[in-house]
């Protein structure tokens, strides 16, 4: 971290004096708001990868060194000890819940797991064969139209509530846009159930026939669940964050978020790797795909590698290769892709190219041969990382509406487009 507590900025013969604020823990940051006013510059971040838009006690994450904690907690401990509800309290409320306050916790939630009715005419407005992510987009902002008029964003209460509804009929709407897409009946939650394994019914439970589940599936769900359910400022909490800076309906703000995990270079990745692994086709294949990698006019990507923040390892990939193998054992599941996979990630990681970009096989790497396992759909991929991400989303909603520094999200622009210059008639031009 560094000692310094403020740096100079000579602008011309002017010295600007910025104060650095320190955080708990990793990189100190400049306050550069005074910097327009004093300077008359606004400062140029593409991708913000040098900027911190806003201050957070729910994430923290060492790129370098590989550590992930959410409210202080190792990834790795929650992996093993905690279960994806308890996290998803913990995100929202900043503590780990004693028996009595999970357990109500549980209830709440169970007891919001319902859609309205008219949830379903808006559902058979759909295409029969729309992506998933299009229709979760869709239904999840559609939410914002059932609960709107009396939702007072002023009363802590009434936003917990939104916390909590999301939390709750997010898998609902999952599985239902899954069940309408292959022409099953909707079906209900079981509130006896619990909230993964719920989920699991609600997707794959027939009405002519009970289901068994083998219990490795919602072990390794809930696992990827958690791995998913926070990641700091990641592009589609930035989105619900900025959304959520203007004063939006939650819901509206969360369904952004939803569009911009859908991206292939956020959430859509793990859809996108197991579509890659299939055209790859054959351990065989594998050298030569390493090598269109590195190719820059092929603008073909090894999906699956690389992270923003992670440039050694990323640790929820280390977690899920573990599940992934556990999982295929469990279920003696002999699968040609994850041979595949392998063998990628074993060419990619002594190849020079990835090795001096510091590219590692991120959590979405693992996470699709997972799913594909469990028998979940290829376009459902991205919409279990939504489910999981709603956590994470709900909680930084949360947090910003109280922070007392919150503003509006308005970033500036260098402009490069024509000076002023004068109208000029159809006729003359
Ligand atoms: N395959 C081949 N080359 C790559 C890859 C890759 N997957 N990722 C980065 N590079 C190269 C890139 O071409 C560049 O090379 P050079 O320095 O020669 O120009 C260098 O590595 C740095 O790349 P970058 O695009 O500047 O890095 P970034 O931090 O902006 O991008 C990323 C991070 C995740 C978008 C990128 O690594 C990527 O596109 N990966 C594949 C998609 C993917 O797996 N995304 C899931 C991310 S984890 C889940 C989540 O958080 O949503």
């Amino acid at each position: 971290m560094s000692e310094l507590d403020q740096v100079t900025l000579n602008a011309g013969d002017k010295a600007v004096a910025l104060p650095v604020l320190k955080p708990t823990l990793g990189n100190s940051c400049i306050d550069i708001a005074k910097l327009p006013k004093e300077t008359g510059c606004f400062t140029y971040d593409p991708g913000f990868t040098a900027t911190a838009a806003c201050k957070s006690a729910i994430t923290y994450i060492d790129g370098d060194a590989g550590v992930l904690l959410y409210r202080g907690y190792p990834i790795e401990q929650l992996a093993n000890q905690s279960s994806f509800l308890e996290v998803a309290y913990l995100l929202m409320n900043g503590e780990l819940p004693n028996k009595t306050q999970f357990d109500a916790f549980d209830h709440e939630v169970a007891h919001h797991t319902m859609m309205h009715e008219a949830f379903k005419n808006f559902l058979g407005g759909f295409r029969h064969d729309a992506h998933p992510m299009a229709m979760m987009v869709g239904m999840v902002g559609s939410m914002a139209s059932f609960y709107h008029n009396t939702l007072d964003l002023e009363d802590p209460e009434q936003r917990r509530l939104a916390a909590i509804r999301l939390i709750a009929k997010v898998p609902t709407i999952a599985a239902a846009c899954h069940r309408y897409s292959i022409g099953w009946p909707v079906r209900f939650p079981r509130n006896n159930l619990e909230y993964v394994d719920r989920f699991l019914h609600m997707m794959f439970e027939v009405p002519s026939e009970p289901l068994e589940l083998p219990p490795v599936a919602a072990k390794a769900l809930d696992l990827l669940f958690i791995l998913h359910a926070d990641h700091e400022q990641n592009a589609s909490t930035s989105t619900v964050r900025l959304v959520g800076s203007t004063g939006a309906n939650p819901y509206a703000c969360v369904a952004a978020g939803v569009a911009a995990l859908w991206g292939p270079a956020h959430g859509g990745a793990n859809e996108a790797v197991l579509k890659m692994l299939a055209e790859i086709g054959d351990v065989k294949n594998v050298q030569s795909a390493v090598d269109k990698a590195k190719d820059k006019e092929s603008g073909f990507r090894l999906m699956g590698f690389g992270h923003r923040v992670y440039k050694n390892f990323d640790p929820r990939a280390k977690i899920i290769r573990e599940m992934c193998h556990q999982v295929l054992n469990e279920l003696g599941v002999n699968d040609p892709l994850l041979d595949v996979a392998m063998k990628l990630e074993e060419a990619a990681l002594k190849d020079d190219y990835f090795v001096q970009r510091k590219l590692y096989p991120n959590v979405d790497f693992y996470s699709g041969i997972i799913y594909k396992a469990l028998k979940i759909p290829t376009e459902m991929f991205t919409v279990m990382f939504a489910i999981a991400r709603t956590a994470g989303w709900v909680a930084h909603w949360l947090e910003q509406q109280e922070d007392p520094e919150a503003k509006i999200g308005r970033p500036r622009q260098i402009y490069t487009g024509y000076d002023k210059r004068e109208y000029v008639g159809v006729d003359k031009r």
